[in-house]
């Protein structure tokens, strides 16, 4: 095998790292910029997306893969979260990632989520969307997320637009507690039939797969509403709702991407997200789309 082979043979193996000290360790002898691709695992495509994309940007990228059970409630699924490290960090070395950071729950909670320091978004941008149903699941996600900015010192960390609301959450926070990095914003990576990809899309029958089509269907068609200039936000709820019908609808609501505020009536800067359970296995997917004229 010649020099530059072997180097690039060595230089795809992945480091698997548990726990904190021995990330640290490896941290400090990194050469150039460090890239994060927070995950809580079960990879898909969409993960790869991010994946590939920090490789691209980054001398090194770093993958965490935690199911993080602070921004779970008490009866959601964390103890049926799919867990498949070994098919993620196959994913993560295919793609060129550095590190895989998987650490266990005790590694990164000493304590139980009463006793710990947590980081808590604005109350404005919590109380609506899925911070209504979900209480405490965005002090969940900016408290595990920020750690994991200080534990791997990364520059860029690289999120899906597909959870809008916790992209806008982490964005402000990083901007009211001045950490330095910047924050990558991905576009949704959808199925062939527009299914925005998810790992909770596991969870789903056959016939739910199905079903839950209306929602891009209903996001789609609304944009396709906007743009004859004459549908009202009424008139684009009202066709959603009848696409959904089969659905346990939790909100479909218009926002402002610039400020997360809720819009009257849509416009070139909204932001449209719907969130709904399906009927058999209750499993709750979200998805958005921007209007664009
Ligand atoms: O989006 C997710 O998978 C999680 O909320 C995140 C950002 C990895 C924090 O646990």
């Amino acid at each position: 095998m010649n020099a530059t082979k072997w180097k690039m043979k060595k230089e795809k193996k992945l480091k698997l790292i548990d726990n904190i000290k021995e990330l640290k360790e490896e941290i400090k002898h990194l050469r150039g910029t460090i890239g994060l691709v927070p995950t809580m695992g079960a990879l898909h495509a969409g993960h790869r997306s991010l994946i590939e994309r920090c490789v691209r940007e980054n001398d090194n990228a770093i993958v965490s893969v935690f199911v993080n059970p602070i921004q779970f409630g008490v009866n959601e699924d964390l103890d049926k979260y799919p867990r498949q490290l070994n098919s993620d960090c196959q994913m993560c070395e295919q793609c060129g990632a550095k590190i895989v950071f998987a650490p266990k729950v005790q590694e990164m909670y000493s304590n139980k989520k009463d006793d710990l320091t947590l980081i808590c978004p604005p109350y404005s941008l919590v109380d609506m969307l899925c911070g209504k149903s979900r209480p405490g699941h965005f002090d969940g996600v900016c408290s595990v997320v920020a750690k994991l900015f200080n534990l791997t010192k990364a520059q860029r960390a690289y999120f899906g637009k597909k959870d809008a609301q916790q992209l806008f959450i982490i964005k402000r926070m990083v901007q009211d507690l001045n950490f330095d990095l910047e924050i990558v914003p991905c576009e949704i990576v959808r199925e062939e039939n527009n299914l925005a990809l998810s790992s909770r899309n596991k969870y789903l029958t056959e016939q739910e797969k199905i079903l839950a089509l209306n929602i891009s269907k209903a996001l789609f068609e609304a944009v396709k509403l906007y743009k004859t200039n004459t549908a009202t936000k009424r008139a684009i709820i009202d066709n959603s709702l009848k696409l959904l019908e089969d659905l346990d609808v939790e909100y479909i609501e218009l926002v402002d991407k610039t400020t997360f505020e809720l819009q009257q009536e849509p416009n070139d800067n909204t932001l449209m997200l719907i969130a709904s359970r399906t009927p058999q296995t209750k499993t709750r997917l979200i998805d958005n789309i921007e209007f664009v004229k």
